[in-house]
C-alpha cells in the first residue's frame, strides 16, 4: 500500500537554523502529525544540504575541515527540529554514503543514456566570492560591483545536463497536472517562465576551484553541482532496489519555500526524474517567507535572523509551534515581531486555553471532589456547545486537508472562547451555593460538559501542540482513544476521570529586558 510520502527542503548549513528553516519543519510536522491522526501510513523525510561553495568558504574562514564544519551545523540544524519535536522519519545529510551514491548512480544513467554532455563554459568569475556572475549582477552602467573584486571572463570545460530537450514534456506535464503545484498562482508562474527557452544545466564544477562536492562518476576531476545533488535527497532518502521504494514513491508533497520553486524544484527536478526514468512528485507545497517588519527576507547571508532557541527557551515548543501555524497562511508571507507573538502568546494560549484548563480543574476539584460527574439533563448552552463543536470540527479538518491550518486554530480557538462563555453562562460557583437539587445536577452536567469540551478542544489542536494535548489529557485523567476520529467525537468518557488539580501551561512571560 502507498504511504503518504511528504519532505521538507534540505537546509543548508553554511550557518545556524533561523525562523524560516523552523517554519518549514513544523509546517510539514503539521501535515504528517495530521496524516498519522487522519489513519494515514505517512513517511516524512527531512535533512541537510551539506555540499558546495558556500559550505568550502564558510568552513575556511573559521579554519577548520569542510567535514568537521558540517557536522557540527547539521547537528544544530537537528537538535533544532527534535526539540520542535519535528517528527521526522528520516533525517538524510547529503555527505552520508547512501546520498553519494545514488547521486552517482543517476548521473552515470544519465551520461549512458547520453542526456549529459562535455562542452565549454564562458563566463564572468569573481575570484574574491568564487562564483560565476549573472549578467543581472552588473551595475546600471555596465561594470561590477565592488564586492565581486577581479572579475575575469574564463573558459572551462563543463558537464551539462540536456534540460532544454524535456522543455516541451515539462510544460505538458504541467498542463495535464493542475494541481502539480499549491497554491495554483505559482503554476502559472512557472509557465511564464517556461515560455523562454531553457538553457542546459552546468551540473559539474571543475575540483580545482570546488572539492566540496560528490566526483562525477564518469569524470572525477569534477563535482557534482550543489543543486542536482541537493534534489535526489528525496529519492536517496528512500532508495530501495535501484529506484525510490515503491510504496513511497512518487512523493506525495515537497514542501519547499517560494525562492527555491524555479528553477530547482518546478524545473530541474521534475525533469531529472523524468530523463532518468523515473516519475515526478504528485506536487510541490509552496510556502512564503517570514519577513522582517522592515520587510527584508529573514536570511542566513544577511545575518537578519530571529533565532528560534531564544523564543522556545522563553516561551516553549507548542507556543512557538502555535505561533508559526496560527499567523501564516500556507502559501504568503508573513511578518514576524515580537510584539505580534506576545499578542498571540498572551491572549489565545495564557488566556483563553490557560485559563480554560485552570477553570476546569479547580472547579472540578473544589466542587466534584476531583472527579469528572456524569452529565444529567443538559440544556441550551450544552447543546449549543455540542453543536458549535460538530461545525468547529468538520471545518477545521476540511480547512486541513487544504492547508489552511491558521483558519483551523482560529475555528479551534472560537470553541475554546465558547467553552469559557458557558462557564460564565453556567456559573458554577452560584450553582454550588444553591440547596435546589435541580441547580446540584445542573452544575455536575457543567462540570462534565466543560471537561469534556476542553477535551475535544486539544484533541484538534493535537497536530499543531502535541505536547500540550497530552499534558492536558493527563490533567483530565484522560486516556487517549487509538484512532482521532473517535477522540473527535462528544461524549462521556472523562466520567468517573481522576483530574489533577491544577496545570500551569502557558506562563505569563518574565518582561523582557
Ligand atoms: O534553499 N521564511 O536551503 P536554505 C520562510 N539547501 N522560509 C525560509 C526563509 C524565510 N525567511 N528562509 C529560508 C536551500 N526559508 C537549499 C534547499 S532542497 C533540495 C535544497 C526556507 O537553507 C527556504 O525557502 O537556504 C527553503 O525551503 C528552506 O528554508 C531551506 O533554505
Ligand atoms: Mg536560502
Amino acid at each position: 500500500m502507498k504511504s503518504f510520502y511528504i519532505t521538507t527542503a534540505i537546509d543548508y548549513v553554511n550557518g545556524s537554523p533561523h525562523l524560516g528553516h523552523a517554519y518549514e519543519k513544523v509546517l510539514v510536522d503539521v501535515i504528517a502529525r495530521f496524516r498519522r491522526l487522519m489513519g494515514d501510513k505517512v513517511f516524512f523525510l527531512t535533512g541537510t544540504d551539506e555540499h558546495g561553495q558556500k559550505v568550502q568558504m564558510s568552513a575556511r574562514k573559521r579554519g577548520i575541515p569542510a567535514q568537521q564544519f558540517v557536522d557540527a551545523t547539521a547537528a544544530e540544524f537537528r537538535a533544532l527540529y527534535d526539540r520542535l519535536h519535528v517528527s521526522y522519519d528520516d533525517f538524510i545529510r547529503t555527505t552520508e554514503e547512501r546520498h553519494q551514491r545514488v547521486v552517482r548512480e543517476i548521473l552515470q544513467r544519465l551520461f549512458d543514456k547520453g542526456e549529459i554532455y562535455r562542452a565549454e563554459y564562458r563566463g564572468f568569475y569573481s575570484t574574491r566570492q568564487e562564483q560565476f556572475l549573472l549578467e543581472k549582477d552588473r551595475l546600471p552602467d555596465g561594470s561590477w560591483p565592488e564586492i565581486f573584486g577581479e572579475v575575469t571572463e574564463i573558459i572551462e570545460p563543463n558537464y551539462f545536463f540536456k534540460l532544454r530537450s524535456y522543455q516541451d514534456w515539462l510544460v505538458g506535464h504541467l498542463k495535464a497536472h493542475e494541481d502539480f503545484i499549491f497554491p495554483r498562482f505559482r503554476q502559472k508562474q512557472v509557465l511564464e517562465f517556461l515560455k523562454e527557452p531553457l538553457n542546459d544545466l552546468c551540473i559539474s564544477r571543475p575540483r580545482e576551484r570546488l572539492e566540496w562536492g560528490i566526483p562525477l562518476p564518469f569524470d572525477e576531476a569534477f563535482v557534482t553541482y550543489v543543486w542536482f545533488d541537493a534534489l535526489v535527497n528525496y529519492v536517496s532518502g528512500v532508495w530501495g532496489d535501484g529506484g525510490p521504494r515503491a510504496e513511497l514513491w512518487p512523493a506525495d508533497f515537497h514542501v519547499i519555500g517560494k525562492d527555491i520553486l524555479v528553477p530547482p524544484h518546478a524545473v530541474y527536478w521534475p525533469i531529472m526524474l523524468h530523463a532518468a526514468g523515473y516519475e515526478p512528485p504528485q506536487a510541490l507545497l509552496v510556502h512564503g517567507w517570514w519577513l522582517l517588519k522592515s520587510g527584508q527576507k529573514m536570511s542566513k547571508s544577511t545575518g537578519e535572523v530571529v533565532n528560534p532557541l531564544d523564543l522556545i527557551e522563553r516561551f516553549g515548543t507548542d507556543a512557538f509551534r502555535y505561533f508559526l501555524v496560527r499567523e501564516m497562511n500556507v502559501g504568503q508571507d508573513s511578518e514576524f515581531s515580537l510584539e505580534l507573538f506576545l499578542s498571540r502568546y498572551n491572549s489565545d494560549l495564557a488566556n483563553d486555553l490557560g485559563n480554560l484548563v485552570n477553570r476546569t480543574l479547580n472547579m472540578s476539584a473544589r466542587y466534584a471532589g476531583g472527579v469528572v460527574p456524569a452529565a444529567g439533563t443538559v440544556g441550551d448552552p450544552e447543546r449549543e456547545l455540542q453543536a458549535l463543536w460538530e461545525r468547529t470540527r468538520d471545518e477545521a479538518i476540511r480547512l486541513c486537508e487544504g492547508f489552511q491550518f491558521h483558519s483551523a486554530l482560529e475555528r479551534a480557538f472560537v470553541f475554546i472562547k465558547a467553552i469559557n462563555a458557558y462557564i460564565e453562562k453556567r456559573a458554577p460557583w452560584k450553582l454550588a451555593k444553591s440547596a435546589d437539587p435541580a441547580d446540584q445536577a445542573l452544575l455536575q452536567t457543567s462540570l462534565a460538559t466543560m471537561a469534556e469540551a476542553l477535551r475535544l478542544g486539544v484533541t484538534l489542536l493535537a497536530p499543531v501542540t502535541p505536547a500540550t494535548t497530552e499534558k492536558v489529557y493527563a490533567a483530565l485523567g484522560h486516556q487517549s482513544a487509538p484512532q482521532w476520529q473517535d477522540e473527535l467525537r462528544w461524549g462521556e468518557r472523562l466520567t468517573g476521570a481522576r483530574l489533577q488539580p491544577g496545570l500551569v501551561l502557558f506562563p505569563r512571560p518574565e518582561p523582557a529586558t
